[in-house]
């Protein structure tokens, strides 16, 4: 059987929606990109991605078009992506929290964060159910100082397909009011 993140192929809409805000042709930089759905829309939107995850086989066939890093980021080695910063970072269905720090020091001046994972009470419904893999309640919302919050969403969502607990937040580092993508 597929490993579970490669079932996940269509990108979530809440990357999509707020991929709006970053500028054309901007970098963009996946963190834990797994089967790089991400990398790859955002590819389709014309900008220049870099990813990295330890396990990087299944965007081997993104190498030619971008910039793909196989390196663990949990296994106490620098940050492999220190002093760059990117017009966009994302990161979905995945949590260390070592990490919060170096992905709010990558975003660039104007750019964006756009985080999306699974919160505590998720146990209920699947994996993940280790807490190290679960954000508690509001977390995102104090996890990124520094950034503006442009907007946040927490609760449980799923239809017969499978319920989850899941978090999300897109916060920029602007200090103006940006415009709210649809
Ligand atoms: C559930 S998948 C999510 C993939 C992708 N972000 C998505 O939403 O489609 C979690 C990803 O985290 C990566 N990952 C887990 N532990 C990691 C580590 N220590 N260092 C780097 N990547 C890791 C896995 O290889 C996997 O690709």
């Amino acid at each position: 059987m597929a490993p579970p993140h490669l079932a996940l192929s269509a990108p979530s809409p809440w990357v999509l929606r707020f991929a709006a805000l970053l500028p054309e042709g901007g970098t963009v930089l996946d963190v834990a990109c797994g089967g790089g759905r991400h990398p790859r829309a955002m590819l389709g939107r014309g900008h220049a991605v870099t990813m990295v995850d330890k396990d990087t086989t299944h965007v081997a066939d993104l190498a030619d078009r971008a910039e793909v890093l196989t390196a663990d980021l949990e296994n106490g080695s620098p940050w492999p992506l220190a002093g760059r910063t990117f017009d966009g970072v994302v990161v979905t269905n995945y949590l260390f929290r070592p990490l919060f720090p170096h992905l709010c020091a990558a975003v660039a001046e104007g750019g964006a964060l756009i985080y999306e994972t699974f919160a505590r009470g998720n146990e209920q419904f699947g994996r993940p159910r280790n807490p190290s893999h679960l954000l508690e309640p509001g977390e995102l919302l104090t996890a990124f100082p520094g950034l503006q919050i442009v907007a946040y969403e927490a609760g449980i969502e799923g239809g017969q397909c499978g319920r989850k607990v899941v978090e999300r937040i897109c916060c920029v580092k602007v200090r103006e009011p940006v415009e709210l993508p649809g």
